[in-house]
């Protein structure tokens, strides 16, 4: 089979971005022989029509481009529907604008904590000192986690966070399971003292029925470790991703300080622009047809977000940064359909309120002090920032 593109060529942080639109004008069906060979679609169109087609574009074959062999499977994204949607029912309204609300207090006193330690010592790798540990605490405090639990929730996520995203598949393996026995440690402590179910994640799974019946504890514990893994990886990219853009366009940062009342538009044009996904994988039921090109059924394909938010055909001047898109719904950094991101307002709050702190703790500017390391597959951005501050 022909290969389009090659994810595993070496990759600095704005080269797959140039590979995609290549791709785009010549290749918008793409497929790659990496990983026992997958598609990838880069248009924004079919990127929608794959992920709101859930009848023929299904994702409990394969949920992600590399395929992740060694663990369980975890609800609702490794489902379809009506399989998933029990899973989701009982966590989404928990992720809710207005119930997510009440962690903006926590949010930023813990980017205080974390971005204050930067300053005194002038600055750091963001990813490493600030954005992988912010989203894990937050996440400590949604999940109503005893402290000694958040403590070791804190340090082995994080690990798992480098891990999963330096492809280092011992150490993801091991902290994997990890996290699993911590999620069975939560489902067996709510099942002995439930919390109220508009207020807790575990406790809301393990009071939903379907037809009469709980949901397989299992799956319980397989959905607690889905949110874990979904709802840290994906900030810790994209406030690598902004720290970087506003390091090279100090004009902006400089603006954006001076304009805090523009840091929510700022962090929806940031989501499209350095959208952190591009392996969300569906597989196709049957011989489907995109752009002219036919996808046998059964073989694996990646819906590349992260192409689809450049996509020229939607959004003009793709590339660049613009607070004035009037068509930001069009964006797809959450996804669409029944998989789309049920955290998306836990992650725009946080993403804003980091840009917020970022800029409000750095009052003389921050530049790039180094080199940035670019993460791989399933993630696209930044996985180290060194930054200076002052
Ligand atoms: C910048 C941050 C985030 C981005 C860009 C993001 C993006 C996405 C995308 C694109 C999907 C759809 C996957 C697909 O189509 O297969 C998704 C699913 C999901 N996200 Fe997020 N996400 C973010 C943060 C979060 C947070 C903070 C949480 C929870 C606290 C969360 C929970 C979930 C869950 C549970 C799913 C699976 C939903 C399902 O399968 O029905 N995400 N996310």
């Amino acid at each position: 089979m022909s290969q389009d593109f090659d994810p595993l060529a070496p990759e600095d942080f704005d080269s797959p971005h140039a590979d995609y639109a290549r791709l785009r004008r010549e290749c918008p069906v793409a497929h790659s022989n990496a990983w026992g060979g997958f598609w990838a679609l880069m248009k924004h169109a079919d990127v929608i029509r794959a992920a709101t087609d859930s009848d023929t574009y299904i994702t409990s074959k394969q949920n992600v481009v590399p395929k992740v062999a060694f663990t369980g499977r975890r609800p609702p994204l490794h489902l379809d529907p009506p399989e998933h949607t029990p899973y989701r029912r009982a966590i989404s309204p928990l992720l809710a604008p207005q119930r997510v609300a009440r962690f903006e207090p926590e949010i930023r006193s813990i980017s205080r904590e974390l971005l204050g330690r930067m300053v005194a010592q002038g600055g750091g790798d963001i990813c490493e000192e600030f954005s992988s540990r912010m989203p894990i605490r937050v996440f400590n405090a949604w999940m109503n986690l005893l402290p000694e639990q958040s403590a070791q929730l804190a340090e082995v996520g994080r690990r798992y966070n480098v891990a999963v995203q330096s492809n280092d598949e011992a150490a993801t393996k091991e902290t994997s399971l990890k996290l699993y026995e911590m999620a069975r440690a939560v489902i067996a402590e709510r099942k002995a003292r439930p919390l109220p179910v508009d207020q807790d994640a575990a406790s809301s799974l393990l009071a939903a029925r379907v037809d009469g019946q709980p949901l397989p504890e299992e799956m319980i514990v397989g959905t607690i470790r889905q949110v874990l893994v979904v709802g840290i990886i994906a900030p810790t990219v994209m406030i690598g991703s902004i720290a970087v853009h506003l390091s090279r366009d100090q004009e902006l940062q400089q603006h954006l300080r001076e304009h805090p009342e523009l840091a929510e538009a700022a962090t929806e044009e940031f989501l499209r622009l350095y959208t952190p996904y591009r392996g969300f994988a569906r597989t196709a039921v049957s011989d489907v047809t995109l752009n002219g090109r036919t996808i046998p059924a059964g073989e694996p394909i990646a819906l590349v977000y992260a192409s689809a938010n450049r996509d020229e055909d939607v959004f003009e001047d793709a590339s660049s940064f613009r607070l004035d898109r009037p068509n930001m719904k069009e964006s797809v950094a959450f996804g669409r359909g029944p998989h789309m991101c049920p955290g998306a307002p836990m992650a725009r709050l946080q993403m804003r309120v980091a840009l917020e702190e970022l800029l409000a703790h750095t009052p003389r500017g921050f530049s790039l002090a180094g080199d940035i390391v670019p993460t791989r597959f399933p993630e696209i951005g930044a996985l180290r920032v060194p930054l200076k501050f002052g």
